[in-house]
């Protein structure tokens, strides 16, 4: 799924006027990984590269000039490979259907390359990609020996990391588009799995849950690993394995969320295993709950990038004090970062092609104002170490997040994975609806 080819020719033509001067600038799709012996994963482009092509075979090399002409090197057409792999656009589907000026196959790149940069005072790459490096300085090598000749080799490298992620972190209508159909999807599959569960199955059959209704809608993959944790697993952050049994009296806690057409969603919600919040969990669920929406109210226009993690963590520790979790003053202990016992992770990132997307969180030292067109996730929890003999073991294992995906707008925020149960009657609501 890729946009119209003139939204990326004209994102190719917006950064070579950024970059300015006598620069080309070079960018890789990457290459196919192996899993395992004769078995690759799907081919899945740099978002960087994607983002100014929609081009989504590997290997191929894109080349931006400074009068906003494009060339692509590509794999060859290849009926015999074709006949085992797969389609591919060759050079006659790189011009007509990518808008790319001229084309040529991987095994020209380098001819292509030196004559491209012959006589250009600067490359420009993205500094991270360091075989992309090492190339581009062997090219710079090459053209320099060939002086004698008349060649002329560059004298700067450029890293254009911040202006391509800089436009990249503001979306446009047709990534918004794509981004709240991912969402949406997504929003399907956790309502899926809200209304499927039931204590005694495997974490990872709630998993297939997600992954039917992600597939079944059009997203392939997963825009991340699922993390499907039940009980106290929810307290790792990072919990993939999903392979325990979900037993009676546990919390769920699902942060999954589908890419479609290579744009990210991202969310988390959080439920009891058999339809009804206990006391404990209902409190400690009730305060994420009150930090999502202190957060929510400070997504607008103008206002600092930390400020709703800010008031995320002012309500969740203000919270934890009340609960007993925490004694001393709030202030005090926001002060110390004690919440972090609690609380250890930000309140949000950007949102993209990346789940955890481009673009700088401070500018001049100072966090950023959110703008239009940003897209940020809002995701406060409370993961209490189900080993922590400091608390009432009353709380011990309990692990809560509750994330959805916000647009920033001038009239507010918009939550592009409405729809989807958060407040705590919501939930029980659908899971009862479904008992
Ligand atoms: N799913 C990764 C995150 O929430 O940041
Ligand atoms: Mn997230
Ligand atoms: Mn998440």
């Amino acid at each position: 799924m890729t946009l119209s080819p003139d939204i990326y020719r004209a994102r190719r033509q917006r950064l070579m006027q950024q970059l300015g001067g006598d620069t080309v600038a070079v960018v890789r799709a990457g290459e196919l990984c192996t899993r395992n012996n004769d078995c690759d994963y799907e081919f899945r482009p740099n978002s960087s590269f994607f983002y100014l092509t929609g081009f989504n075979e590997p290997s191929a090399v894109l080349f931006m000039l400074p009068d906003g002409a494009s060339h692509l090197a590509v794999l060859p057409k290849d009926p015999e490979r074709e006949q085992w792999d797969g389609f591919r656009h060759g050079m006659t589907g790189a011009m007509q259907d990518f808008a790319m000026d001229g084309a040529v196959e991987l095994d020209e790149l380098d001819d292509l390359a030196l004559e491209l940069l012959d006589g250009k005072q600067q490359v420009a790459l993205l500094f991270d990609d360091a075989l992309l490096r090492d190339q581009v300085l062997n090219w710079r090598d090459e053209l320099a020996a060939k002086a004698r000749q008349g060649a002329q080799a560059p004298v700067t490298l450029l890293d254009m990391t911040d202006a391509v992620h800089e436009m990249r972190l503001i979306k446009d209508s047709a990534e918004i588009e794509l981004m709240e159909r991912a969402a949406q999807i997504s929003v399907q599959a956790h309502t899926q799995a809200m209304q499927s569960v039931a204590p005694g199955m495997m974490e990872y059959q709630l998993e297939a849950e997600l992954n039917y209704v992600f597939m079944k809608q059009g997203a392939r993959v997963p825009a991340y690993n699922n993390i499907v944790a039940s009980g106290s697993n929810a307290c790792v952050l990072h919990y993939i394995k999903n392979d325990e049994q979900i037993e009676d009296g546990d919390l769920i806690l699902i942060d999954a969320g589908c890419e479609l057409g290579c744009y990210a969603s991202d969310i988390t919600r959080t439920f009891p295993a058999n339809g009804k919040f206990s006391e404990p969990q209902a409190q400690l669920y009730q305060l994420v709950l009150d930090a999502y929406h202190a957060g929510l109210k400070l997504m607008t226009v103008g206002q600092p990038y930390e400020a709703f993690h800010n008031a995320a963590v002012e309500v969740l520790t203000q919270g934890l004090v009340e609960l007993g979790l925490l004694q001393g003053s709030v202030a005090e202990l926001i002060e110390s970062k004690a919440y972090r016992a609690f609380y250890m992770h930000n309140t949000g990132h950007w949102l993209g092609l990346d789940v955890h997307d481009c673009g700088r969180y401070k500018v001049d030292g100072a966090s950023r104002p959110l703008q239009e067109g940003m897209v940020v996730t809002l995701e406060p929890g409370l993961y209490i170490n189900p080993d922590d003999e400091s608390v009432d073991p009353k709380w011990r294992g309990i692990g809560i997040r509750i994330e959805d995906d916000i647009l920033i707008q001038a009239q507010g925020p918009y939550v592009l994975t409405h729809g989807l149960a958060k407040e705590i009657d919501e939930i029980e609501a659908l899971m009862a609806a479904n008992a």
